[in-house]
């Protein structure tokens, strides 16, 4: 047994978190037993059990038998340190635990570290340079270390972003630092460890203009944040005499102007080699307008390059080379350029007759100029970065070799958690897309698209993905900083949450789906990590959110329904004639009030407050009855038909029971008589998919997941998509562009699908009443066009995977169940539920065949295969000659139905039982 992946508030020995909120976390892995028994946790100032900061002692522990969840001592899920830690300091700490099978084991010493205490004042003054806002300044200084040192500590922050570099060396290995934040609410500074040597060093931050000054936003005007460059700086010399020297930023530091000539998110950045990092320097200047925010601990974890792609030459003519992925991040390459050479990069996510594709980018210039100074040398942008799979090289001199380029991966740090592989080449590529999409857009903000002129926190498209996220990775850390934000802005506009945050100027209000991030995101937090201190720390950003909604309504007198607002809608959606979709866009928004206020209510219980909880419990009753009134017909159908109304209505069971099956049946109609083809936008995909399974109709939701044409997952697949496409058709059948200018080819939205195939395909859920995979169903849902599944979550008690693999007519199901967890199992064919804990299960079931389809299949297929053509010809011969409009009907019962095809009711029996005896005999 071994206790390891030892994370302070779910992040990797974090450096300069708040002391003040500390919740740490352990996984217990390869043990014999099933239950942690007893556990204890101590916190020290070095690596020794000596002189604790703080320790437990052993502590028994006990679950609930039928949820697995935690009910007494240590739960390793997320354990909030009680006592208050000292700031600035490393914090070591390990974790013991004693399991019913008589175990025991410890962990090896884990640390973080603490930043300054809340408030605690700082020796440092913020500065800015006096080269104005159009030169790039280098900001300088010498520090003297007077003898050998036990540490050298730095606490700092560079606004716009920066890089600091002690003696030449860049500081640690994070990138695009500080990252996007609410500026204007908090500034969160950084933490560095010096390596500092006796004598001289010296310290120097390049800067540049990034999210806080430069041009950012989709039609927001500048200043976003500031206008000035500024940077505060407080070093701590502790020398191993015990004495301590603090240092700060002041004006006695010096400025110069720097390589970087120009730089944004956008367009990309110029850098001068020529130009010197140590230049002819003026003195720094202190500011008189400081930011006004107030400093804090950083709360994202870090920004890296996280891996690297080797290019191949794509056109050696044109100077265009391809990374075979699309990706956000930067390239680097090795440079032997004369002095003054201009090489330039520019960036693309396709090519086109040849050619890189770039107008989709709209006005985001993206390129990364270079000026050499002679010397051999790597090179690589630094405050900006691109969305991009091909990139064009002009300005070098000979022939271009792939060798000298490397393809930089650039995102925040996301523990990898869920995978998910099967026996279908299509869906693992759809699989990969999404988790790339993921990792390209989870940069220090869950941004909508990495590559045009936008690249912006777009609530609606983390609420819609939130879910997937959380299985592919850890993502505690990131979204808990995000909803900060989210929740920062929030007050700003009055308790409605924004389209966009950090809203970076471009002050939209927030619209159902979008604004709803509130509450779903720290929900989907909750169940997938089991810490229930998010939904208490965004409990006021929820209730703000709903409260809000329902000044609306009451101004609008609309009672429970949120009709009046101006919406999105089924953004993107294939129905209806415009960007917002087909269905009605009250309907959307009152269900989605209808989710957040019940989401509201649950959360407020989990952190116990029932006042609260009733509150939003009575509102969410009183709107699924307005939404019932005014949606639902007396007789079960909806009076908006449309996949999506149907999709949302059923998975968030706003129908009357009685009115469920016969709801069924109408969103099973639409998708069928639609070609078997989905019309949904953004919100109505994901319901769309568990409405079907969920609902009888699970064939029709795979036949959905594995279409090749188009609207459908494997089509833009079968387009050579690396990464999930902002729209069904971002590249037509016909391999032009998609024209509406909105066009990325990097969006996950979509891929929220692989939410799905964790869930029903692999049949992993996490349960509500045990969250964080203490309580788990498993239900794999397979389908006999894919011949194997194996889909597997890490989790705190080690993996809880599920494997399946047809023989014939048997499944083979092969179950892991995670140590401290308990699982309920439900295998295909079967009714009976199986309790099981930690342990490695086979069974294997035979599964009777579905009957073969019958009149509900595509007249064209039927015509199509050789015994079904038969069958044709012989009961409905009028069928190959055609009847009249047969062109505008889709399955053989709407032909059937025609009164052209002049069939009797006993020739239509005859000839469903002749199709599916025809095709039984195909596949005995
Ligand atoms: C973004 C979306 C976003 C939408 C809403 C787009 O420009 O890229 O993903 O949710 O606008 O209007």
């Amino acid at each position: 047994m071994e206790l390891n992946r030892l994370r302070a508030c779910h992040m990797e020995r974090p450096m300069g978190i708040a002391p003040e909120e500390v919740t740490l976390s352990y996984a217990i892995e390869g043990a014999e037993g099933a239950w942690q028994t007893a556990a204890r946790i101590l916190l020290s100032l070095d690596e020794t059990e000596a002189a604790p900061l703080y320790d437990t002692g052993w502590v028994p522990c006990a679950h609930d038998e039928r949820t697995g969840r935690v009910t007494e001592g240590i739960d390793n899920l997320a354990w909030r340190v009680p006592a208050p830690l000292p700031p600035r300091a490393r914090v070591y700490w390990k974790a013991w635990a004693r399991t019913d099978a008589g175990e025991e084991a410890s962990s090896e010493w884990a640390w973080f570290e603490t930043a300054k205490a809340a408030g605690e004042p700082w020796q440092a003054a913020w500065i800015t340079s006096p080269l104005g806002r159009d030169v790039h300044p280098v900001f300088h200084t010498t520090f003297n270390v007077r003898g050998p040192l036990r540490a050298a500590r730095m606490y700092c922050l560079g606004l716009g972003v920066y890089e600091a570099l002690l003696d030449g060396e860049k500081l640690g290995d994070e990138v695009l630092l500080p990252g996007l934040h609410t500026y204007n609410h908090g500034l969160h500074y950084q933490t560095f460890a010096l390596d500092a040597h006796e004598g001289a060093n010296e310290l120097c931050f390049l800067m540049g203009e990034g999210w806080y000054m430069g041009r950012y936003g989709l039609t927001a005007s500048a200043p976003r944040y500031g206008d000035a460059y500024a940077l505060i700086a407080e070093i701590h010399l502790l020398y191993q005499d015990g004495t301590e020297e603090i240092l700060g930023t002041d004006e006695g530091w010096q400025v110069c102007p720097g390589p970087v000539l120009a730089d944004s998110i956008y367009d990309g950045e110029t850098f001068d080699a020529r130009i010197p990092l140590h230049g002819a320097c003026r003195p720094a200047l202190r500011m008189d307008q400081p930011p006004q925010a107030p400093l804090m601990a950083r709360l994202s974890p870090p920004i890296r390059v996280q891996e690297r792609l080797k290019p191949t030459l794509c056109s050696a003519e044109k100077g265009i080379l391809d990374f075979g992925q699309n990706m956000a991040g930067w390239v680097s390459f090795r440079c032997r350029a004369k002095a003054g050479a201009r090489i330039r990069l520019t960036f693309g996510e396709i090519l086109r007759d040849g050619e890189l594709y770039r107008q989709n980018l709209r006005t985001a210039k993206a390129e990364f100029v270079y000026i050499a100074n002679g010397g051999e040398t790597v090179v690589r942008p630094h405050f900006t970065y691109y969305g991009f799979r091909y990139m064009r090289v002009e300005g070098w001199d000979g022939p271009l070799d792939p060798a000298d380029f490397e393809g930089c991966v650039i995102h925040s740090q996301l523990e990898r958690t869920g995978w998910l592989e099967t026996s279908h080449e299509g869906l693992n590529r759809l699989f990969a897309n999404q988790w790339w999409s993921q990792k390209c857009n989870f940069l220090d903000v869950p941004t909508d698209c990495p590559q045009r002129d936008e690249r912006m926190g777009w609530t609606g498209d983390i609420q819609l993905f939130s879910q997937t996220a959380l299985f592919n990775a850890d993502c505690y850390a990131f979204l808990r900083k995000f909803l900060r934000d989210l929740w920062n802005d929030q007050q700003e506009l009055n308790g409605c949450v924004p389209c966009v945050t950090p809203m970076a100027g471009y002050r939209v209000r927030g619209v159902a789906a979008w604004g709803d991030a509130a509450a779903i995101v720290p929900w989907q937090m909750y169940l997938m990590t089991g810490d229930s201190s998010i939904l208490a720390a965004q409990l006021d950003s929820m209730t703000a959110w709903v409260d809000y909604i329902r000044r609306e309504t009451e101004r609008d007198q609309t009672g429970d329904l949120w009709t009046k607002t101006p919406q999105l809608g089924d953004w993107l959606a294939l129905d209806g004639n415009s960007v917002y979709g087909g269905t009605d866009r009250g309907l959307i928004a009152t269900a989605y009030y209808y989710r957040s206020a019940s989401i509201t209510a649950r959360s407020a219980a989990i952190v116990g407050r029932p006042d609260i909880a009733k509150r939003y419990g009575e509102l969410a009753d009183r709107i699924r009855e307005a939404f019932r009134r005014e949606y639902v017909t007396p007789t079960g159908r909806l009076a908006v038909s449309t996949q999506t109304a149907y999709a949302l209505a059923l998975e968030w069971e706003l129908l009357p029971e009685g009115a469920r099956e016969r709801a069924r049946a109408e969103l099973r109609r639409l998708v069928v008589e639609a070609g078997s083809r989905l019309n949904t936008g953004f919100v109505g995909t994901m319901a769309l998919m568990d409405a079907l399974a969920e609902g009888g109709s699970l064939e029709l939701a795979y036949t959905l997941l594995l279409r090749r044409e188009y609207p459908g997952w494997l089509y833009e697949i079968d387009q050579g998509a690396t990464t999930i496409w902002e729209r069904w058709n971002s590249i037509e059948p016909d391999g032009s562009m998609n024209r509406d200018g909105m066009n990325s080819l990097n969006h996950y939205a979509y891929g929220s699908v692989a939410s799905w195939m964790y869930r029903v395909m692999g049949g992993l859920s996490p349960m509500p009443e045990a969250p964080g995979w203490r309580g788990i169903r498993i239900a794999p849902r397979p389908d006999r066009r894919i011949r194997r599944c194996a889909a597997s979550v890490r989790t705190h008690g080690g993996p809880c995977a599920c494997r399946w693999e047809w023989e014939g007519d048997t499944l083979h199901v092969n179950v892991t169940v995670p140590f401290g967890s308990v699982a309920y199992l439900t295998l295909p064919g079967r009714t009976e539920t199986l309790r099981l804990t930690h342990g490695d299960y086979a069974y294997s079931v035979a599964v009777p065949k579905p009957a073969a389809p019958g009149l509900e299949q595509p007249w064209k297929d039927a015509l199509a295969g050789k015994e079904t053509r038969a069958v044709l010809e012989k009961h409905f011969p009028r069928a190959l000659r055609g009847v009249a409009f047969q062109y505008e009907m889709y399955t053989l019962e709407q032909l059937t139905q025609s009164p052209f095809a002049e069939l009797t009711a006993e020739q239509v029996r005859a000839l469903e039982q002749a199709l599916r005896e025809a095709q039984d005999r195909r596949n005995p």
